[in-house]
């Protein structure tokens, strides 16, 4: 089912981005609320500028661009909420035991506007809503931090959470950040590519004695990166430093542990999801504004930990799909991952493969043995006699 953005959240953003507008204008928008294009397309060239720094491959973003209110207004208005479905997504990808503890510390590493922890509070209040929470934020942008504070305050509110909320910000950079107690989520939500640090080895490198650091033994740690191509391969190749390195394991997007066969088999393939949503209507009115397709969101995601007890019980013959159908001629195909290796599936014997979503989990009980590869795009052929079930959908 797709996800459906909260309306309260919405009614807070909008809460928060008046505070940003000229006071001119502040009654003006306010008696429109978000349903008028003219109050909308005030945000629209901050929007569109922010949109083509995050949406092109070149990294060169101005230090501090949510310094400006415009920006921080398109911001909040525009990316917090396409960002907080992501979140949400990858949220939804942790297991279930994690969810039973009566106390979690989250930190958010590069929040701006709070938005991972404001999707970490939607799926607590959902999965155990008396737990008490500390929430950090770190972020060089003051200004952006105030408003995460702010919307963190008043969402907990609004989502009845029964625990103690209690959050602290620490502006200053990242990768400096220390503290004397770990945490139970640490959350990197669209800020690795922001990085001046380009290359992965190196980022690797910065990353791991920080990481073990400030993670409990059986913390979490959460990676989103934009899927475009090279911050999603740099994300690829960070993967397999980490679980070649460490004592990390990947729990997610991944069904195995192995190098990323999808990283070695062509340069142009980049591992990728897409989040179906129900997008509010000012979103869908913006995204005309500046001609933007956000029916789907694309991302690009790590869930990894220390902690054995929560790899995902998957069996030899479950696959994971990576990519959209591929029309060959009249054959249909799909690339799938899994403990079995990396295949490109198709249907022989006059039999045609289902609909298969890129993120769809399915099991393929073949009549043959499958052998292990995790070479080259090896053909797996669905036939007469082989079951295939879906076990997950892709959102
Ligand atoms: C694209 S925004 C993402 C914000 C938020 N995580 C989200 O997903 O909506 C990147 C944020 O990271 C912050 N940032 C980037 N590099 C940073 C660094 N080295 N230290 C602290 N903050 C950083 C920026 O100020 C900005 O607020």
């Amino acid at each position: 089912m797709a996800f459906r953005f909260p309306s309260e959240l919405t009614e807070l953003i909008y809460e928060q981005v008046l505070q940003l507008v000229p006071s001119r204008l502040r009654l003006k928008f306010k008696n429109q609320g978000l349903s008028k294009m003219q109050s909308l397309s005030f945000f629209a060239p901050g929007l569109l500028e922010l949109s083509e720094a995050f949406t092109s491959e070149r990294s060169a973003r101005r230090l501090n661009y949510l310094q400006k209110p415009p920006f921080r207004s398109a911001y909040l208005l525009y990316f917090l909420p396409i960002n907080y479905a992501k979140a949400f997504y990858v949220l939804e990808k942790i297991p279930p035991i994690f969810w039973k503890q009566d106390h979690y510390r989250f930190l958010d590493l590069g929040a701006g506007p709070a938005t991972a922890s404001l999707a970490f509070l939607a799926k607590l209040a959902k999965e155990n809503p008396k737990a008490s929470v500390e929430i950090d934020l770190v972020d060089y942008n003051k200004g952006i931090l105030e408003d995460g504070e702010a919307l963190v305050k008043k969402y907990a509110e609004a989502l009845a959470l029964k625990g103690k909320i209690s959050i602290k910000t620490f502006q200053q950079d990242l990768y400096a950040f220390k503290s004397r107690e770990a945490y139970d989520l640490v959350f990197f939500h669209h800020v690795l590519n922001e990085s001046r640090v380009r290359n992965s080895f190196e980022l690797y490198e910065s990353l791991r004695v920080f990481c073990q650091g400030l993670l409990k033994a059986s913390g979490l740690l959460m990676i989103i990166e934009p899927a475009l191509h090279r911050p999603t391969r740099n994300l690829m190749l960070l993967r397999d430093l980490w679980i070649k390195e460490t004592a990390f394991k990947v729990l997610a997007p991944c069904l195995h542990q192995e190098a990323c066969p999808m990283l070695e088999a062509h340069p142009r393939d980049w591992c990728h999801f897409y989040v179906d949503w129900e997008a509010p209507a000012f979103i869908k009115d913006l995204s005309v504004l500046i001609k933007r397709d956000n029916r789907r969101l694309k991302l690009a995601y790590l869930l990894l930990s220390q902690d054995p007890s929560y790899l995902p019980k998957v069996l030899p013959q479950d696959f994971l799909v990576v990519s959209n159908p591929i029309h060959q001629g009249r054959e249909r195909q799909s690339l799938v991952c899994g403990f079995k290796g990396f295949y490109r599936l198709n249907a022989l014997e006059g039999l045609s493969l289902p609909h298969l979503k890129r993120g769809d989990l399915i099991r393929l009980n073949l009549k043959r043995p499958l052998s292990k590869t995790f070479v080259k795009k090896a053909r797996l052929s669905f036939k007469k006699g082989d079951k295939l079930e879906f076990l997950k959908g892709s959102s």
